[in-house]
């Protein structure tokens, strides 16, 4: 499902004191089987941006294709609704949606609502609550019971219950201790790799944008400054910092090591990448 944003804009609050132009003449186009990173300061209009793809937002101006459906301001909630079946989005602090009594009930409620058959939603609890790197045992406790990162999960495990195509992610590791956001982000990965879901993220973490994504939107002030293949940020690091962002760690040291003088060939945007160009420079210079 690609997305193309044509000249979108988008206002809250059209006419009262509080009208703010949260997108302002927005073209942009996303490759939805790939993973595509979203940075910018806050305010600049990422979560905005976001709640386009499934609807929640419908432009004030321009157009949106999102795979073969358009959505223009004239479209109405009918029209864009079925969306939701195939766009799962986790919102920042999803757990704060949770309300069911038990985490199976919480899951099964999505399905369920789209025509899904009791004993099929059941099926599907179990392989969800699995996916999200828990056991059967939980769908049987009060999701008000868990940890903040269990909760996570099982917010995350109700949205892929819809069977997603895509999934639009803003801030998923915000809150969580560096080893439940490292394991939710592999759990990530692992369903765009085993079931090629294309993911669409708000990071501000620009270690998970070197790890993680193939492109990288960067917005300011309602704007999209560029879109680019993230290897490619090297080549940004003043524009970056002129919109207070900065570059992942692996591009920063590299070019640390260019200044020294070392003998580096090729910027690489994991640790094991910089290691072994690293390796290679020790052994050959
Ligand atoms: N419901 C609303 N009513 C009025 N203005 C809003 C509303 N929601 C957001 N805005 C404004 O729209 C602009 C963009 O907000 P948005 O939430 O998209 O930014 P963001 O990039 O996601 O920021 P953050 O990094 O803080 O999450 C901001 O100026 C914000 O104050
Ligand atoms: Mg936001």
């Amino acid at each position: 499902m690609d997305i193309i944003f044509k000249n979108v804009s988008y206002t809250y609050q059209v006419g009262s004191p509080f009208e703010t132009t949260a997108l302002d003449d927005v073209s942009l186009e996303i490759n939805g089987g790939q993973v595509t990173a979203i940075i910018g300061h806050t305010g600049s209009g990422k979560s905005t941006l976001l709640r386009h793809l499934n609807a929640l937002s419908i432009p004030t101006a321009g157009e949106l294709k999102i795979g073969d459906l358009v959505i223009t301001p004239k479209s109405k909630e009918k029209e864009v609704s079925a969306l939701r079946k195939n766009i799962g989005v986790v919102f920042q602090f999803p757990e704060a949606q949770l309300f069911e009594q038990t985490v199976e009930k919480d899951i099964m409620f999505g399905p369920k609502n789209f025509g899904v058959s009791v004993e099929e939603a059941k099926k599907i609890a179990r392989e969800v609550i699995l996916a999200v790197g828990l056991d059967e045992s939980y769908l049987e406790k009060s999701p008000f019971d868990l940890s903040g990162g269990e909760k996570r999960r099982v917010a995350i495990a109700g949205v892929l219950a819809m069977e997603p195509k895509l999934l639009v992610l803003d801030e998923p590791t915000a809150g969580l201790d560096p080893r439940g956001q490292r394991e939710v982000m592999e759990m990530f990965m692992r369903l765009h790799k085993e079931k090629g879901i294309g993911i669409i993220m708000v990071t501000h973490n620009m270690d998970d944008v070197a790890n993680y994504a193939d492109t990288v939107v960067a917005m300011s002030q309602a704007r999209v400054l560029f879109h680019d293949e993230t290897i490619n940020l090297i080549e940004r690091e003043e524009e970056l910092r002129t919109h207070s962002l900065e570059l992942p760690f692996t591009l920063k040291f590299y070019k640390e090591l260019k200044e020294m003088g070392m003998p580096i060939y090729e910027p690489r945007l994991s640790i094991e990448g910089l290691a072994r160009e690293i390796k290679g420079v020790v052994e050959n210079g």
